[in-house]
């Protein structure tokens, strides 16, 4: 098969790793890659939010299957164009992929399916929003509607806070995302992401993952994309497992289909667990990342085949098998990040670092210059790694972490504590 992913990160970096061990791809593209990709895959300059473009590559190219890493070509349509000219393509319609692009939407949903969710209020103006959080008070989080690069979510523990973030969103900080805004109840409790493929009818489970949004040791700091993850995530224990299935993930499916707009692609679930019950924080329609390096290594090469068997309606046949093991990365980003950062540093010594089915570094934002590896985003590198318990797949990446020379670079040294 010609295999075609769409997306640039890290993410994108892992899911070509496990695209390229299975057997039946013949060739692999990306569109557009970066430094790291490049080492492993062919990359193409192509603007992945044109859809016309993306479907007149792919015929160019015979492919026969599009993985669509990123939400913003979902949100735009690109998957609908894609599935139009009659290419296999894994990834939600534009209508299904309101399930992260609006979070009014999937408000509703949780309404309409029963899933438990931290109550809300839903606002077109200020002065109504404002009142709403004087008579709710604090905790409370004021979110976009819409798509804003994981920015749009501001938790605020003091009125003060609250009122300016409103101001904020209604007066245009996040475009077009701020012209409707959701404000929720707080919740408490331990956060973690459950991940399922869907085929428009069959669900099936693919595993287990925790974030780490804060920029700083101990999760202090501002939020950022996420600054390491590890799979399994042992606060989503079988049992709540089963419950967010059974609540949250099938009610929202059939919604869904009832609708007329059947998900089709990976449905990333953050869930809050308090008292041993999940209740659902945030749909993405996308593979987390850092999530997915660490799912993708857990899976290897079976994660092509569960892809393509979702995109062509075969879930149903499918059972998703990995070893009883774990996996965990490091996110190295550039001095600043997630504020303003330089571009550019060189990164040295990541030819020492083993790259086979245990340890591997996955690029993120890296580019090439003059021979060498250069920093080109906030988010840089991915260090991943595998082992039989959480320790073993922790010292593995700290020591790949060790080897990398990059002094304008930093990273957590906690990553996986709340596991261990
Ligand atoms: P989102 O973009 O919706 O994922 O929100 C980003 C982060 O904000 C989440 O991962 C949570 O850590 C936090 N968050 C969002 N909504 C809530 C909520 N209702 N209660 C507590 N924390 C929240
Ligand atoms: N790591 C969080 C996200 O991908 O949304």
């Amino acid at each position: 098969m010609n295999i075609l992913i769409l997306g640039s990160g890290g993410r994108e970096h892992s899911l070509a790793w496990a695209v390229l061990q299975n057997p039946k791809c013949d060739r692999l593209m990306v569109a557009p890659g970066n430094a790291g990709i490049a080492g492993i895959a062919e990359c193409a300059a192509l603007d992945i939010m044109d859809g016309s473009a993306v479907v007149g590559f792919a015929e160019e190219e015979s492919i026969d299957l599009v993985i669509v890493g990123p939400e913003a070509p979902l949100a735009a349509g690109v998957a609908d164009r894609l599935r139009e000219a009659g290419v296999l393509t894994f990834g939600p319609s534009a209508a299904a992929a309101q399930l992260e692009a609006s979070k009014r939407f999937t408000k509703e949903i949780c309404a309409a399916s029963g899933a438990p969710t931290a109550s809300y209020g839903h606002f077109t103006d200020a002065a109504a929003a404002h009142a709403h959080v004087d008579a709710t008070g604090v905790p409370t989080v004021i979110k976009a509607d819409g798509l804003a690069a994981g920015k749009g979510v501001i938790i605020a523990e003091t009125l003060e806070q609250a009122h300016a973030a409103i101001d904020d969103m209604f007066g245009g900080a996040f475009g077009g995302a701020g012209a409707e805004v959701v404000i929720e109840e707080f919740m408490t409790g331990e956060e973690a992401s459950l991940f399922v493929l869907c085929d428009g009818k069959d669900i099936l489970s693919i595993g287990t993952a925790q974030d780490h949004k804060r920029v700083g040791e101990g999760d202090t700091g501002p939020n950022t994309g996420g600054m390491g993850a590890y799979s399994p995530a042992p606060v989503l224990s079988p049992e709540i497992q089963a419950r967010a299935m059974d609540e949250i993930i099938r009610p929202t499916m059939a919604e869904m289909a009832k609708r007329g707009m059947p998900f089709q692609g990976v449905l990333y679930a953050g869930l809050m667990i308090e008292d041993g019950a999940p209740r659902l924080v945030e749909y993405n329609v996308r593979f987390g990342d850092p999530e997915c390096q660490v799912l993708m290594m857990r899976l290897g090469a079976q994660a092509m085949d569960l892809m393509h068997a979702a995109a062509d309606g075969r879930l149903a046949e499918c059972k998703a098998e990995w070893a009883d093991d774990h996996a965990l990365t490091v996110v190295l980003a550039a001095n600043g990040y997630p504020g303003d950062y330089v571009k550019g540093s060189v990164i040295r010594g990541l030819e020492t670092c083993p790259e086979d089915s245990f340890n591997m570094v996955f690029h993120a934002g890296t580019a090439r210059t003059n021979g060498e590896i250069v920093a080109n985003g906030g988010r840089v590198l991915n260090v991943t790694a595998r082992g039989a318990s959480l320790q073993e797949a922790r010292d593995r990446a700290y020591a790949m972490v060790d080897q990398i020379d990059w002094p304008e670079g930093f990273c957590r040294r906690d990553i996986g504590w709340r596991a261990l």
